[in-house]
């Protein structure tokens, strides 16, 4: 019964977070960084509960599901774009040419994986009832607190991550 709830408020965010992404991505492509740090201030505002969320509550079940060595990839993949938000955010402009094409490179993953991160959610559909209450509350929690990406904790780096759990 929570799970429609849940996945209202989750999906609600992720197009936010996704359409910015591409946004910041496509600024990048066409050379207007300025343009880009203006959406890059929105998403980190936006996506930092969003994120908390996927990586506390949302990846530990996917991890259980798909295989630890999947869920790695995923938190690999936000570090990578919290990284690239960082910089867009701090570094000093103008960026170099090979400063904005290594930022393009990092968005692109960032893109990608919200594109495939969306569709996670359905591995909640089964679990109990109250433990989608409780995945609930704790979403409208990190949104209250409303910390920003780029002051999350970085998620751990796993230099050799687990293969995938065979498919079922
Ligand atoms: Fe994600």
């Amino acid at each position: 019964m929570h799970y429609a709830e849940l996945a209202d408020e989750f999906l609600k965010d992720h197009r936010h977070v996704t359409r910015r992404l591409s946004r910041i991505l496509r600024s990048l492509k066409q050379g207007e960084v300025e343009g880009a740090v203006e959406i890059a201030k929105e998403l980190d505002t936006l996506a930092g509960p969003h994120i908390q969320f996927e990586e506390a509550v949302l990846y530990p079940e996917v991890a259980r599901i798909r295989g630890r060595g999947y869920a790695q990839r995923l938190y690999r993949e936000h570090r990578i774009g919290q990284t690239a938000l960082r910089a867009l955010l701090n570094e000093k402009q103008p960026l170099s040419e090979e400063r904005l094409t290594e930022l393009i490179q990092q968005f692109k993953v960032a893109v990608e994986h919200a594109a495939s991160c969306g569709t996670l959610l359905s591995h909640l559909t089964e679990l109990p009832d109250l433990r989608q209450r409780e995945m609930l509350k704790m979403l409208n929690t990190f949104v209250e607190q409303g910390t920003p990406w780029t002051r999350l904790p970085p998620p751990p780096v796993v230099r050799n991550p687990e293969p995938d759990a065979p498919p079922e």
